[in-house]
């Protein structure tokens, strides 16, 4: 099947190399010309696990191809999906401008029967509002092929983007429409083989699944953080009490991480649009409100620590491990590590900074306050001469404590640790003050210079 996808970013490209993987010819579309170029010329505009090698095989075999013209993308496409961004407005609202865009020419430039998808996290009523658009753009044209809308929400998640897309737990479609619906099931077929995954439904219920499944997301995460801060008052430990609940087989383990807040692409603004979807409809959302209310306080929590432990930030030098908002990802949007280098730079802290891969998309997001932060080539690097640590992802090469290296390149003994990666009293044993989250401060047992 011949398929556009508008939007050549973390969704748009998956799904472009996915569906070409599966023996579709797909056409990716993007207003960005640089982004186009590079992927012509064989690059990778993100930083996502076997991405660029996917289609780098695909478009050698000639099924997978890149364009800014949206005529040429939609000639002889049977689908088109939208997987353009939804960001939030500044009443919280998704700002669907992206998606009106790419509606607009889909009505002007279709010749032919097409199906459009929308991939683009998108409030309950989308569909409707795309077709409206459509049928606008269409109605001004001799040639009026039949245009129509379905909801295909995506739930892959950055860091194995691949895998979730390949091997997902549910294909949700959203549409009244059989003729439509078979149309999803024969784009899916290359990945709908071992078990059936698609879920078929009415379009409301499809967009609005998408938001409770981000936002149920975000209330454990929030819930834990909350749990979090009473364990820190109290004197327990959240990683105990994690596994004392996670074991609980109507709770389970996953999502239960207390932390530095929920950051990146999705989650802040799909909880802020559920919630505005919400009061706009005449709902209270109590639970969201709060949800995103703790999140705010907690991703403050690792300047608030530092502030703390460290005597003067004014002057001090920060080492800030991990910039990506989670590991095996560049995005940093809406990443807690920038709203700790923000608040380090107010408060005349010097920064030096290390990430295995989000170095550059955390210098264009820090904009011209970029200038003030160090970006060093390794994690040890960063350390040089640093009062304080603060580690920020889970990179998987910062998990092994090694007070010794620490020590040897740093001028203070203090660690804030927003991912709980470290034993508190290994930590205390090698000589450094370390605060976590929802555990025990834990002070030096002895002198790491005397160690
Ligand atoms: N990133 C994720 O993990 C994820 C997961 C599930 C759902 N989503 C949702 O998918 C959507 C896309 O997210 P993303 O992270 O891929 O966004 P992104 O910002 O990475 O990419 C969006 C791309 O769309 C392009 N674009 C904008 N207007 C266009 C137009 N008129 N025609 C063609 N291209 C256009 C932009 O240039 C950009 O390359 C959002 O609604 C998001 O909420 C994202």
């Amino acid at each position: 099947m011949r398929i556009a996808i508008f939007g050549s970013g973390y969704v748009g490209l998956v799904t472009g190399a996915c569906l070409a993987d599966g023996g579709h010819h797909v056409t990716c579309i993007d207003v960005d010309r640089t982004r186009v170029d590079m992927l012509r010329s064989g690059g990778c505009p993100i930083w996502e696990p076997g991405l660029e090698d996917m289609i780098r095989a695909n478009t050698a075999q000639g099924r997978l191809n890149f364009t800014d013209d949206a005529a040429e993308g939609l000639r002889d496409a049977r689908v088109a999906f939208i997987a353009v961004g939804t960001p939030q407005s500044p009443d919280g609202s998704a700002d669907l401008t992206y998606v009106d865009a790419v509606a607009r020419d889909i009505g002007r430039l279709t010749e032919n029967r097409l199906l459009i998808a929308n991939k683009s996290t998108v409030p309950v009523g989308t569909a409707a509002r795309v077709q409206d658009i459509v049928d606008d753009a269409l109605s001004h044209r001799e040639n009026r092929p039949t245009i129509t809308v379905c909801s295909n929400p995506e739930f892959l998640k950055e860091g194995a983007a691949i895998q979730d897309f390949k091997h997902s737990e549910r294909i949700v479609i959203g549409t009244s429409c059989p003729e439509d619906e078979q149309t999803m099931r024969d784009v899916y077929k290359p990945l709908n083989w071992q078990h059936e995954k698609i879920l078929a439904m009415d379009v409301p219920s499809a967009e609005l699944t998408k938001y409770a499944a981000n936002a149920m997301l975000a209330t454990k995460i929030s819930f834990m953080n909350e749990i979090a801060t009473i364990a820190e008052a109290t004197g327990a430990d959240v990683e105990k009490i994690r596994v004392g609940i996670g074991s609980d087989s109507r709770i389970g383990y996953p999502f239960l991480y207390a932390g530095a807040g929920y950051g990146g692409s999705c989650f802040p603004k799909d909880v802020a649009a559920l919630a505005h979807t919400a009061r706009t409809t005449g709902c209270q959302p109590r639970i969201l409100d709060a949800v995103d209310a703790v999140n705010v306080t907690q991703k403050a929590s690792l300047f608030r620590k530092l502030a703390r432990a460290v005597p003067s930030l004014e002057g001090a030098t920060v080492a800030v491990w991990g910039l990506a908002f989670k590991p095996k990802t560049d995005d940093v949007r809406e990443a807690p590590s920038l709203d700790l280098v923000r608040s380090l730079i107010e408060a005349g802290a010097n920064v030096r900074a290390y990430d295995p891969v989000a170095m550059e998309t955390f210098r264009a997001a820090l904009g011209r306050q970029a200038d003030r932060v160090v970006f060093t080539g390794g994690n040890l690097d960063a350390l040089t001469g640093a009062d304080a640590l603060a580690i920020c992802t889970e990179w998987e090469e910062f998990r092994m404590f090694d007070p010794d290296r620490l020590a040897s390149r740093m001028r203070g003994r203090v660690i804030v640790d927003g991912r709980n990666l470290y034993d508190p009293s290994r930590v205390a044993e090698g000589g450094f003050h370390y605060i976590s989250v929802g555990r025990r401060e834990a002070e030096p047992t002895v002198s790491a210079d005397a160690r």
